[in-house]
């Protein structure tokens, strides 16, 4: 092989392509290589020029037994750091011999499996404070409490508020995993967003007036339809109705209104908004960019207290992106916060 045919070869390969011939000097790389290491197309020893021990003696065992084999290549872009898997494979092309490296950067899948592993680890405490509870209580029932009715009733309460927290938490992981699901697959059926909205508001009305709060809705004249799925936004207007009046604290006045822009600048087109606008105590801004992740709340102790699954704004955020749609969020301390949801129409 010349070396202008190894060349066209590792110009050819989709990946980082790095060619060391069996004095384990660089014989070539394709420009993606470069991209990397800038110094990976100079015909420098590979050990000056890739400086990591383990992918070195790769080269080395590759070049001796001839056998296929497999390294990690750390590489830092900026502030990130990038994870290769390296294959490394002999190659015998008659004059030309050496060893073939190809660059495959797994920093996507890494991140993917920590965000699974973290997840999992967050549904598991989740559920199992409510669990030790539960079992606590029934060693209590059938041991000091066993004669005490006063007692059994109100343990009992105690357990029927943590199962529903448990039932609360299944549901909602159902609801995301559904959502994630169907993510794909517009909606394309145009529903009634003012009757969709009366409905949630009448749902929750027994919430507002334990807490002496206010939900009013200014409805326009002529009927809003927006292709959506019915179940979904009626759970992105419950959730959000459900947080301004339990986050709003006592005597909330919760105000919707709905409009139409002729740009969004984010969407970059026409879109229909609603605001649910609350008077409560507003959230700090270093807060607001991670409210929409899962189980992120400010403080997790009152959103308990509260029935709060952490999940809420996380399935609001995935169902409005399955309608190609927004959620905005903006929030002044003191003042109360005002939550947008902007769909396209
Ligand atoms: N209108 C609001 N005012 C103040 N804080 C809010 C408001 N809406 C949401 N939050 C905060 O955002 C967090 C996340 O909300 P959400 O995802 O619905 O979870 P949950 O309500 O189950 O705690 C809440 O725990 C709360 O701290
Ligand atoms: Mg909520």
């Amino acid at each position: 092989m010349t070396p202008q045919t190894t060349q066209s070869y590792l110009d050819a390969i989709p990946l980082p392509a790095v060619f060391v011939g069996l004095d384990s000097r660089i014989r070539g790389a394709n420009s993606r290589a470069v991209a990397i290491n800038s110094n990976a197309g100079e015909t420098r020893p590979f050990v000056l020029v890739f400086r990591q021990p383990s992918l070195s003696e790769a080269v080395d065992n590759c070049l001796s037994d001839r056998k296929p084999q497999k390294a990690i290549y750390h590489h830092s872009d900026g502030p990130h750091m990038v994870r290769y898997d390296v294959s490394l494979a002999f190659v015998d092309a008659g004059e030309e011999a050496g060893v073939l490296l190809c660059f495959n950067d797994v920093t996507h899948l890494e991140q993917a499996d920590q965000m699974r592993r973290d997840f999992v680890a967050n549904v598991s405490h989740e559920l199992r404070s409510p669990l030790t509870a539960i079992l606590g209580f029934i060693e209590t029932l059938l041991g000091p409490a066993r004669d005490d009715a006063a007692a059994q009733t109100r343990f009992l309460g105690i357990m029927s508020a943590e199962a529903g927290r448990m039932n609360r938490l299944v549901g909602d992981l159902l609801s995301l995993s559904k959502v994630e699901e169907d993510a794909r697959r517009r909606p394309t059926t145009e529903i009634d967003m003012d009757a969709l909205m009366r409905a949630a508001i009448r749902n929750l009305s027994p919430i507002a007036e334990e807490n002496g709060s206010t939900v009013t809705y200014d409805a326009p004249e002529n009927p809003t339809l927006v292709a959506a799925d019915q179940d979904q936004m009626m759970q992105v207007f419950t959730n959000l109705i459900e947080n301004a009046l339990k986050y709003g604290g006592q005597g909330t006045k919760v105000t919707i209104t709905t409009y139409e822009v002729d740009r969004d600048s984010t969407l970059g087109r026409a879109a229909r908004c609603f605001d649910i606008v609350d008077n409560g105590p507003g959230i700090d801004p270093e807060h607001i960019p991670r409210l929409t992740e899962r189980f992120y709340r400010i403080d997790s102790h009152r959103s308990r207290e509260m029935g709060g699954t952490g999940l809420g704004l996380a399935i609001v955020k995935h169902i409005l992106n399955r309608h190609r749609g927004r959620l905005r969020i903006e929030s002044t301390r003191d003042k109360g916060s005002k939550f947008t949801v902007v769909l396209p129409k």
